[in-house]
């Protein structure tokens, strides 16, 4: 009963939670600015007009909202009285003020308030402004999860499958609605899995490949149709695998490449071809390899890069020719990684970021030529960070959000392909690791779940 109510109290609390979200954030931004010389600034408020202390601000007797700051150094002697107009002041370059010390309207010299000798004193204020940009929080998933997947369907809404949620795997799928904002469930998976693959084939539907769920690595596969919402088992995959990778060939057929499996870390590779729904076995890789990245390059090549092995974290990359099946060898990374990301940039260049080396997690990033298969290291990035996300704005830039380096990560930054360098962009509303992040049809990014050392295994989503 107790757990009853707090499932209502929860479930009101994001209600509430939802309704005061909205698509802005507000800021509190510092802006300099110099000191004013009015009648208020001058006389009831005595702010400072110079960062020259021996300075101070004179009201105009024709109209006291004017002031000039102007040298204090002078004797009351040495200058001439005026009747509270300037019309009076028949000597050149001078202007009726209004004198305290002299106790008396003065013709001031103009060139003691000069800039070169009254400097203008800068002056910092902090309004709040409501800005556009950043992270803005959505509405909440159905169901915490981490190590599941996200995928755009063509008519743009975003399916979320599977995951762990505490220590078990899910069979909990959701969509997400971009122009509400907000998620419903679609139809379970048949296999409860975490660590696998979700697929968008050309015919709209989403391949789910392998993954790990109730205690088994699976080497089940199901397809999901958007127009039903139904989920249906295909082909097994010939190899059971978790932490593989699947990409979508130009001639349409999907690559999964090594993962764990039942006899170790592996190094095999098979095809689906979604007109026949069979997987054929492909070469192995050079290298077994778990936690890589495959990359399909503008030249339709694959590119794995790092991963893990049973001796830790690797620095190979190898290419898969689809019109042949083989696979060559290409430049070694400068650093051996896995749990990092890699983009596609929009020059072709793909480029590696952070994930754990051998000891602990990398700020290092480093591009790949597919023209020279070179690599060169590029700009570290502000934060060593593994199981990040990294997204391709429509900007060319490419987002950074989250992931861990002993501590989970909010912090987000951007890389300027251009000028080679990273930014710090704001902060995520929750720290995250092993979350999800999708370039929306809209260009904003949905990043989704994750795991938080303080609160757990999130069901919070976000807009950048
Ligand atoms: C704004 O100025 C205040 C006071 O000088 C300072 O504490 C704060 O860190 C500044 N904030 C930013 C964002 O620069
Ligand atoms: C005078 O200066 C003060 C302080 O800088 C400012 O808030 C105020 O708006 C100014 N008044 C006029 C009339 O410019
Ligand atoms: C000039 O200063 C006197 C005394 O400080 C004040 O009472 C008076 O209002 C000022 N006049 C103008 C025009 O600023
Ligand atoms: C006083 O001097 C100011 C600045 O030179 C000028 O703008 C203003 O018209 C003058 N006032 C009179 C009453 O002549
Ligand atoms: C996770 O499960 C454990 C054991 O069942 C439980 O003690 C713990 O409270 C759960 N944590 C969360 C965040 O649900
Ligand atoms: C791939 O390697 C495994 C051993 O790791 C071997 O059993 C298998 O026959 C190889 N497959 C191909 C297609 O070469
Ligand atoms: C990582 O560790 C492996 C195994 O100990 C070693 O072969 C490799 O050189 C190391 N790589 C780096 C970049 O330190
Ligand atoms: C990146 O990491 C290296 C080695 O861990 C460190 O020396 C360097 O200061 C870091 N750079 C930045 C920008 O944090
Ligand atoms: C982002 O969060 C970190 C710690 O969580 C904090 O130190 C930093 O100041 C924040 N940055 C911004 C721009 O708010």
């Amino acid at each position: 009963m107790a757990q009853i109510l707090s499932s209502i109290f929860i479930f009101l609390f994001y209600v509430l939670l939802l309704v005061n979200i909205s698509e802005q954030q507000q800021q509190l931004i510092n802006s300099t600015t110099t000191a004013t010389c009015n009648f208020t600034a001058c006389n009831s408020e005595r702010i400072a007009c110079s960062s020259n202390l021996d300075c101070d601000c004179f009201s105009l007797t024709s109209n006291s909202n004017i002031g000039i700051c102007g040298s204090t150094i002078f004797s009351c002697a040495s200058v001439v009285r005026c009747n509270m107009d300037n019309v009076t002041c028949s000597i050149a370059s001078t202007i009726c003020v209004n004198s305290t010390r002299c106790g008396q309207p003065i013709c001031y010299p103009l060139p003691m308030a000069s800039k070169q000798i009254c400097s203008p004193k800068a002056v910092t204020s902090t309004t709040l402004q409501t800005t556009t940009t950043g992270w803005f929080s959505t509405g909440k998933m159905i169901n915490a999860r981490y190590y599941h997947t996200a995928s755009i369907l063509s008519n743009g809404k975003v399916l979320v499958t599977g995951g762990y949620d505490n220590g078990s795997s899910l069979n909990k799928a959701e969509l997400y609605d971009l122009s509400t904002g907000t998620w419903t469930s679609t139809s379970n998976i048949h296999n409860a899995r975490s660590s696998h693959t979700a697929s968008v084939l050309s015919n709209g539907k989403v391949l789910v490949t392998g993954g790990f769920g109730e205690n088994i690595i699976r080497n089940s596969v199901e397809l999901y149709d958007p127009s039903t919402g139904a989920w249906t088992t295909a082909g097994n995959m010939i190899t059971a695998r978790y932490g593989h990778t699947a990409s979508i060939l130009t001639n349409g057929k999907i690559l999964v490449t090594g993962g764990a499996g039942n006899s170790g870390i592996s190094k095999s590779a098979e095809l689906y071809d979604p007109s026949t729904g069979i997987w054929t076995t492909t070469r192995n890789m050079t290298n077994a390899r778990y936690d890589h990245i495959a990359s399909v390059l503008s030249n339709g090549k694959v590119l794995v890069t790092g991963g893990g092995n049973n001796n830790g974290a690797l620095n190979s990359a190898e290419l898969y020719d689809p019109s042949t099946g083989v696979w060559t060898t290409t430049g070694n990374m400068n650093n051996a990684r896995y749990g990092h990301t890699a983009s596609i940039l929009t020059n072709g260049k793909i480029l590696v970021i952070g994930g754990t080396g051998n000891s602990s997690a990398l700020n290092s990033t480093e591009l790949y030529d597919p023209l020279t298969s070179a690599w060169t290291i590029t700009s570290n990035m502000n934060n060593a960070r593994d199981w990040h996300t990294a997204s391709v704005l429509s900007n060319g830039r490419v987002l950074v959000a989250g992931g861990g380096n002993g501590n989970v990560l909010n912090s987000a930054e951007l890389y300027d392909p251009l000028a080679n360098t990273w930014t710090t962009t704001s902060n995520m509303t929750n720290a995250r690791s092993q979350h999800t992040a999708s370039v929306l049809s809209n260009g904003k990014v949905l990043a989704t779940g994750g795991y938080n050392s303080n609160t757990g295994f999130l069901n919070s989503a976000e807009l950048y």
